[in-house]
């Protein structure tokens, strides 16, 4: 990073729990297996079984795109330990496959690491209150892109370009929510399932959809009122697909995608074209046109999509869902508000 701004962001940004990315994540001693740590807490050990970060190394999306480019760089957060890369190197295993496992966050120079510390506790817990802080999290959900050099006939990942890859914790820091940490909503009683886009209760919780009409046109808002940062936020390719179509006429599709645009289509610097993720508090519009018959009714349905391709073609299909299901509605003429008064309805 180069200027006075940027490198006061590289300070805000950057954490003290993981390398972000550029290295594995060196815990100080021999690695205890989740389902060890399980055997007496077995809450945690059974909502982490099913959170992504569990999934971080196996699922099908992170392996079909790890199988395209398979650089050292992606294990240092998809399976952040050492003795996983090993693993790797040789092919793969169990503790690979335990993905960002339960010491990955909690064990630092071979001792427990947390936020509290319980009278009841047989650890040596060193407790620190940015244990699980926006800054911590962001040590794995803030980076730039890599600038990969050619070292030994394979590339290296050791340094960054300028711009955000995945931008979730300034976005977070410089949005209107920031007074709500990271857990207060992906944490708490959901504990360390950590739900996020793949998880269809909570992604419902992140916009709320509103149809009106506008001068013979259909505008529909999509409002940012659940999520601490962009919907969506996270990895390059998830993006937002708003579809509507004549209940009698589905070939009359009309479509708006909302998410970053990139240029350059290799791993490596790549410059942003456009924006159109949905900042927290914020509200997007978009507007379409209604077909002559204004008897028929529109069929409407906003997708959550994870990965290049919705629609995985032969030989690219994948063993899990490619997107969610965020909304669906079915909006009637008549039965629409007019623009105008559904906007000074909401300011009374
Ligand atoms: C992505 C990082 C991460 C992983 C992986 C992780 N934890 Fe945690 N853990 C946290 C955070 C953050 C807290 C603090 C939660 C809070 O303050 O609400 C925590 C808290 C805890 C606590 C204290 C009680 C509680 O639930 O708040 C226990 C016990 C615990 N973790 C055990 C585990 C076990 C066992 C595993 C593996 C099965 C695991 N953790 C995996 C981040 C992680
Ligand atoms: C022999 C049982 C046992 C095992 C095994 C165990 N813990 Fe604990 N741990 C406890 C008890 C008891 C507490 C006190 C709080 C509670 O009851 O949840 C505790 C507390 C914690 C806390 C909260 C901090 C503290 O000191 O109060 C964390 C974090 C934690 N354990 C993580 C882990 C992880 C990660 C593993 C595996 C590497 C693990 N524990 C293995 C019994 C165990
Ligand atoms: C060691 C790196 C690492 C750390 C630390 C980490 N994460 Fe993650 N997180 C990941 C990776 C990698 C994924 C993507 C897993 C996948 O789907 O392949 C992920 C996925 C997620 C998701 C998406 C879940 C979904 O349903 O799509 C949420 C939410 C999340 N993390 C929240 C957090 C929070 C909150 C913290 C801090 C307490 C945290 N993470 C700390 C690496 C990390
Ligand atoms: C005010 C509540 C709130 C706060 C605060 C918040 N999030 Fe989220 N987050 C959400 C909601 C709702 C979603 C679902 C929308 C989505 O997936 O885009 C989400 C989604 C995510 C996802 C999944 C992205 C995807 O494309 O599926 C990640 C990763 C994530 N959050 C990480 C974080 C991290 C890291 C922080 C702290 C820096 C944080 N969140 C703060 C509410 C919040
Ligand atoms: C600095 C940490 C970091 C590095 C390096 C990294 N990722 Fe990730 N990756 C994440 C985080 C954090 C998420 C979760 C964001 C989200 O859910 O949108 C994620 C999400 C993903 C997803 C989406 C998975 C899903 O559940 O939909 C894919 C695919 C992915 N990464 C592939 C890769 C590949 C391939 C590489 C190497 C070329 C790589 N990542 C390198 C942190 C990293």
């Amino acid at each position: 990073m180069n200027g006075p701004l940027s490198f006061a962001f590289a300070i805000l940004l950057t954490s003290d729990w993981f390398p972000n990315g550029l290295t594995t994540v060196d815990t100080g001693m021999t690695v205890t297996r989740a389902a060890t740590c399980g055997i007496c807490h077995a809450q945690q050990y059974e909502q982490w079984s099913v959170s992504r970060h569990a999934l971080s190394w196996t699922n099908a999306i992170f392996q079909r795109e790890y199988k395209d480019k398979p650089l050292d760089w992606c294990v240092h957060c998809h399976a952040p330990l050492p003795e996983q890369h090993q693993e790797i190197q040789a092919g793969g295993g169990t503790l690979a496959n335990e993905g960002i496992t339960c010491v990955t966050c909690h064990i630092r120079d071979g001792r427990m690491q947390s936020n509290a510390h319980a009278q009841t506790s047989p650890h040596d817990t060193v407790v620190d209150p940015s244990f699980g802080s926006p800054r911590f999290c962001g040590g794995c959900h803030q980076f730039n892109f890599p600038a990969p050099e050619r070292i030994a006939g394979s590339n290296v990942v050791r340094r960054y370009t300028s711009e955000p890859m995945q931008d979730t914790q300034h976005q977070h820091a410089t949005g209107p929510r920031t007074s709500q940490g990271c857990l207060s909503c992906h944490g708490g009683d959901l504990g360390h399932r950590f739900p996020g886009g793949h998880n269809a209760k909570f992604l419902s919780r992140a916009l709320s959809v509103a149809a009106c009409r506008d001068h013979g046109r259909l505008q529909i808002g999509l409002a940012n009122v659940g999520a601490g940062h962009n919907v969506p936020t996270g990895d390059v390719h998830r993006h937002l697909v708003l579809r509507v179509w004549p209940v009698d006429a589905p070939e009359k599709l009309q479509e708006v995608i909302m998410g970053r645009r990139f240029a350059g289509d290799e791993v490596g610097a790549k410059h942003l074209l456009s924006d159109t993720s949905i900042p927290a508090g914020k509200t997007r519009i978009a507007r379409f046109d209604w077909p002559q018959r204004a008897s028929t009714s529109l069929r409407m349905e906003l997708r959550l999509v994870y990965t290049i391709d919705e629609f995985p073609f032969r030989g690219r299909e994948l063993a899990e869902p490619t997107s969610m299901l965020m909304a669906e509605d079915e909006l009637s003429w008549s039965k629409l508000q007019d623009c105008k008064r559904a906007r000074s309805q909401e300011n009374k």
